[in-house]
């Protein structure tokens, strides 16, 4: 359970620095588990989906050992976790799918459930186990699949992240070479096939629509370093966007963000980048138009905190999501400041530049809810922000203290428990 109590801010000035990046770390991860010899991953972010997937991992036969936020991972002998309940916590563990295929020829994993945001069906995943040779058998609330893995072909209908991760996980140790059409191409691939490289694979065309990986009969240990966290860059900018002053982001990648960034310059802040890291100046003001798509277009991810930041901007901004059918919850938690909102589908117009008050609101999902966080600095007084399934330390590893090296004023309650979210 987590309470956050959030105050009207006018100006963030100072400086931070960004973790390594949730969506990269969570697949790396799950890449110690191809091979006995150990996997050191650096700089590993304290979010509670890393604890949760840890958990997962340790089922699955993983030696773990930390040095600081350093961690340590060896797999002799994988095996699919026995905890359904484990398995069902989180997205992100339907990636030991791959690895326990590829190393036993044999996967057992509970369904991840939907989430908040939306259905997230594993299909892509499971077509592409099969085109590796694997049988697939759909029980209620699980999946097997079985068999000895060789290269083949395989074309995504949609440019799915998880679903290009598993695949790549599972060719790395098939008999043969594999081929994916319409691969995803965010930054977090084009990590893991780094990391997966590291520990002797063959991949190339990570970043590219298509991904070559030629298998080989066993990875070894490497000692990997993942990229900055481009949406915990992202929110952080867009609250700099919202208030007066001048913030410098350390430690990102803009070359991760590109879509972001020249979304923040339409609203009319300005952007520097050196070798210092980036600066964001000035308070946004003109509206925008975003429609989130797979990369290289506006992340999904990032819908929710430019939604909070379209609330300071004059005129009316529209949010088309073609990526989640459900990702725009936060709108209902915003309305309740007073925010000026309409949702046709997956369409939002957000009337912006209105005076807002604070009030108690809710955490709707991981995204949703830092977006609270930053509304609230938005809004006259003081807002409650309620998130019992402590959505928002999944993924940001402390946005309070962030926003407060900042000057904000942002307290926290209470401490989050390990979530429990599909
Ligand atoms: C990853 O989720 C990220 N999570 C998400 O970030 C991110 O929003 C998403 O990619 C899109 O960029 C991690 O990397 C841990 P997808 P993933 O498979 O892999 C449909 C956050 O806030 N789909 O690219 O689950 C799916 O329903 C999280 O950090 C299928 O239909 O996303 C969705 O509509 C939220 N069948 C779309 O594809 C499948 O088999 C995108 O899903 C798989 C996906």
């Amino acid at each position: 359970m987590a309470t956050y109590r959030i105050r009207h801010c006018e100006q963030l000035s100072g400086e931070c620095s960004i973790h390594a990046a949730k969506n990269a770390v969570l697949p790396i991860l799950c890449a110690a588990l191809m091979t006995k010899e150990p996997v050191t991953i650096e700089r590993v972010p304290q979010l509670t989906d890393v604890d949760t997937l840890l958990e997962i991992l340790a089922e699955c036969g993983a030696g773990i050992s930390r040095n600081g936020d350093e961690l340590t991972l060896w797999t002799d002998e994988p095996h699919s976790p026995s905890s359904e309940n484990l398995l069902s916590r989180m997205r992100a563990s339907v990636l030991v799918m791959g690895p326990l295929l590829a190393r036993t020829g044999y996967a057992r994993v509970a369904l991840p459930g939907g989430c908040a945001i939306g259905q997230r069906p594993i299909d892509l995943h499971i077509k592409g186990m099969q085109a590796l040779g694997a049988q697939a058998q759909l029980t209620p609330g699980s999946v097997t699949l079985e068999g000895e893995l060789r290269g083949g072909n395989v074309y995504l209908d949609f440019p799915s992240v998880g679903a290009t991760e598993n695949i790549i996980l599972a060719a790395c140790l098939a008999r043969g070479s594999t081929r994916i059409e319409n691969a995803a191409k965010e930054p977090e691939i084009i990590d893991l096939c780094s990391c997966l490289n590291d520990m002797g694979a063959k991949i190339s065309g990570g970043g590219t629509g298509t991904i070559f990986i030629e298998g080989r009969t066993s990875l070894h240990g490497c000692t990997y370093r993942p990229i900055p966290d481009r949406i915990e860059a992202g929110t952080i900018l867009c609250a700099a966007a919202m208030t007066e002053g001048s913030v410098l982001v350390r430690g990102i990648r803009p070359d991760h963000m590109r879509a972001v960034l020249f979304k923040l310059m339409e609203t009319g802040v300005t952007l520097r980048e050196s070798a210092a890291g980036l600066r964001v100046s000035g308070r946004g003001t003109n509206p925008i138009q975003v429609r989130t798509l797979a990369y290289p277009g506006f992340p999904t991810d990032m819908q929710a905190p430019m939604m909070a930041l379209a609330l300071k901007l004059r005129g009316t901004s529209v949010f088309l999501e073609t990526v989640f059918e459900n990702r725009f919850m936060h709108a209902r938690e915003m309305a309740r400041l007073g925010a000026n909102i309409r949702i046709e589908d997956r369409i939002a117009l957000v009337t912006g530049g209105r005076t807002l008050a604070g009030a108690a609101v809710s955490s709707t999902d991981l995204r949703g809810g830092a977006a609270m966080m930053l509304a609230g600095l938005a809004a006259e007084g003081e807002t409650l922000l309620q998130d019992p399934q402590g959505h928002i330390a999944r993924g940001y590893a402390d946005l309070p203290a962030m926003l407060r090296s900042l000057g904000a004023d942002v307290a926290v309650t209470d401490l989050p428990d390990i979530s429990i979210h599909g």
